[in-house]
């Protein structure tokens, strides 16, 4: 798609067409009949374009909900942009604050358009040009043009004198493919990083991988899940940036009405380590947005727990005590690891579904169902068991466990 054949979309005969695209079979067995009962009456490079951007919204309805049919995408932009519940989240971290914010590569404009529509003015500023008008064409898809702007421009020679925060969602993924070294983000974190400090606020989304040595002296570093699923880390400047260090944030799945729910969220609590304890009678398994944060130990204070191998992210207890941050299981055996010893133990118990997890073992799930006679479809009678395969100093342990005390997640 070229800036010209997207800007003939944004005419009134490309928002019929579009419309009409919309409307059409998109599947795979019906596209080619779909595009040529258009191009009998439309020019065929609109019609192309049309169903390019029909299908990018079918694509985009997983993160943006019922929004997606009425904004625009490249590909790359979708793939990039940050799903409706996490942008809604960081505006809630936004709201309040006065003064514009200067957003550096702001894509399609995911995030500066969450902003806007809580009424927190934003200038986005956008390396490609085709990208940034389309982040313009979704300002304006939600009427926004009086609190937010794009510009095409190289956000690294972009002055800060003025704006009350800067914020920036670096590109992880360039033409070389993705990328893990800060250095090649682009724009690069430490420019951004460095821009970001002149501001009196700020807040750079970041891998989740990024090591706790590398969060700026004073900013906060939030993890992000959604649904259980590590999203990104978010770093916290400023007076952006409270005086909590580190944060795990757990959004639920995205909802099909579009209700955006603010999650729940966990600090530090001052707790020591936890203690090194035998398995009790319930496993814990933190979600993943916790243990990138380092708050395991606040987890197991939580449920009054400890941990059987001081190295390893399980949380052991007596109590069963719900909490969104980690998921609970019934643990109904403990048994040294021994596929033979399993699979005769799931015989035993005539399990039909079987859940296999593992922390810090070597042990290839895939291969462990296989070798259990669970390689291929769940069988038809027998009840569920979660098998959990971790271990204790170095012996190798699997846990018979129960996921029916999984609280509400
Ligand atoms: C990860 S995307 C931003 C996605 C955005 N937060 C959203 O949710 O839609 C990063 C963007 O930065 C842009 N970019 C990369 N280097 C840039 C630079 N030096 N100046 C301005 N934009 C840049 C890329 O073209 C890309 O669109």
């Amino acid at each position: 798609m070229d800036i010209a054949s997207f800007r003939a979309l944004l005419t009134p005969e490309g928002q019929d067409v579009l419309e009409e695209a919309a409307a059409a079979d998109l599947g795979e067995g019906a596209l080619l009949g779909t595009a040529s009962r258009l191009r009998g009456r439309h020019d065929p490079a609109l019609v192309a374009a049309a169903l390019t951007q029909a299908r990018f919204r079918e694509r985009a309805l997983a993160k943006f909900g019922r929004d997606a049919r009425r904004m625009y995408f490249t590909q790359a932009g979708l793939e990039q942009s940050t799903r409706a519940s996490v942008a809604a989240h960081r505006t809630r971290r936004f709201a309040g604050r006065s003064g514009t914010t200067l957003e550096l590569g702001c894509g399609i404009g995911a995030d500066l358009i969450a902003r806007a529509r809580a009424g927190l003015a934003g200038d986005g500023v956008e390396i490609d040009p085709l990208t940034a008008e389309v982040a313009r064409a979704n300002v304006a898809a939600f009427g926004l043009e009086d609190v937010a702007s794009v510009r095409v421009g190289d956000a690294t020679e972009e002055r800060t004198d003025g704006y009350a925060a800067v914020f920036a969602d670096p590109g992880r993924r360039t033409a070389r493919g993705r990328v893990f070294d800060p250095r090649s983000y682009e724009p690069p974190l430490d420019t951004v990083l460095e821009m970001a400090g002149r501001v009196p606020a700020a807040c750079v989304k970041v891998a989740p991988g990024i090591p706790h040595e590398a969060v700026p002296e004073g900013a906060e570093a939030e993890w992000v899940s959604v649904g259980g699923d590590v999203k990104e880390a978010a770093l916290w400047m400023g007076d952006l940036a409270g005086d909590v260090g580190r944060r795990a944030t757990l959004l639920p799945n995205d909802t099909s009405s579009g209700a955006l729910e603010e999650g729940h969220t966990l600090t530090p609590g001052g707790v020591g380590d936890p203690d090194v304890r035998p398995w009790g009678r319930y496993l814990y398994e933190p979600d993943g947005a916790v243990i990138r944060a380092h708050l395991v130990a606040e987890v197991a204070d939580l449920v009054g727990g400890g941990l059987a191998d001081p190295r390893i992210a399980y949380v052991t207890s007596d109590v069963l005590r719900p909490t969104p941050f980690a998921a609970a299981y019934e643990i109904e055996d403990v048994l040294p690891f021994s596929v033979k010893r399993l699979r005769a133990e799931l015989r035993r118990r005539e399990v039909g579904v079987l859940t296999v997890k593992k922390r810090g073992s070597a042990v290839d799930v895939d291969r462990l169902r296989r070798d259990l006679g669970f390689g291929g479809r769940r069988k038809p009678e027998g009840g569920a068991l979660t098998v959990v395969v971790t271990r204790v100093g170095d012996a190798p342990v699997a846990l018979l466990t129960r996921p029916d005390a999984a609280p509400g997640r």
